[in-house]
């Protein structure tokens, strides 16, 4: 029988990792983190990984372990890093693995978020928190075409686990 694989899409703070953990709780799913199991797997941190090997080597580990998810066994929420969807044929490989659901949210809350966590993002850590909003808008914008590619889209702003739930019942 084909197993359910159920791919969370989204810039970087839009909670990806949140509500994969809640849907995948909701509805009796394995949950995983894309991020975390190629630390796992690297034994590695993602900013080391950027700083000692750089982006494009982290985005091959990233495309590694995206495939990995062909040999899940159980039902499986997949929460993927921002970029994910955004190099290789990555998208192409979820939608044709699973079910893909982009989580929407404005470049205000995006900054909102990323500020207040602890996660170290190599992506904008350059970036001044003064500048943050606009930068992400940008980047957002030349991301869209990517996560647009999902077959399921919700907005963070309101969201209630039972929206998400009856997305995939
Ligand atoms: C990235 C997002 C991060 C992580 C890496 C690169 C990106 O994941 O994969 O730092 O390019 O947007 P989160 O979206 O979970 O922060």
């Amino acid at each position: 029988m084909e197993v359910t694989r159920i791919y969370l899409i989204g810039y970087m703070g839009c909670g990806k990792s949140y509500w994969g953990k809640r849907l995948a709780d909701s509805l009796s799913f394995d949950f995983i983190d894309l991020d975390n199991l190629i630390e796992e797997r690297e034994g590695m941190t993602i900013p080391d990984i950027f700083s000692q090997f750089g982006e494009t080597s982290f985005r091959k580990r990233e495309q590694k372990a995206l495939l990995s998810t062909k040999e899940l066994k159980r039902p499986t929420i997949i929460s993927t890093g921002g970029g994910a969807p955004c190099f290789h044929n990555n998208m192409s490989v979820m939608n044709t693995l699973g079910q893909t659901l982009f989580i929407e949210a404005s470049p205000l809350v995006l900054k909102d978020n990323i500020l207040k966590s602890d996660d170290e993002r190599p992506i904008v850590k350059e970036v001044f928190d003064s500048e943050l909003e606009t930068y992400i808008a940008n980047h957002l914008n030349s991301r869209l075409p990517f996560y647009q590619q999902a077959q399921f889209k919700c907005n963070v702003d309101g969201l209630k686990l039972e929206d998400l739930k009856q997305l995939f019942q």
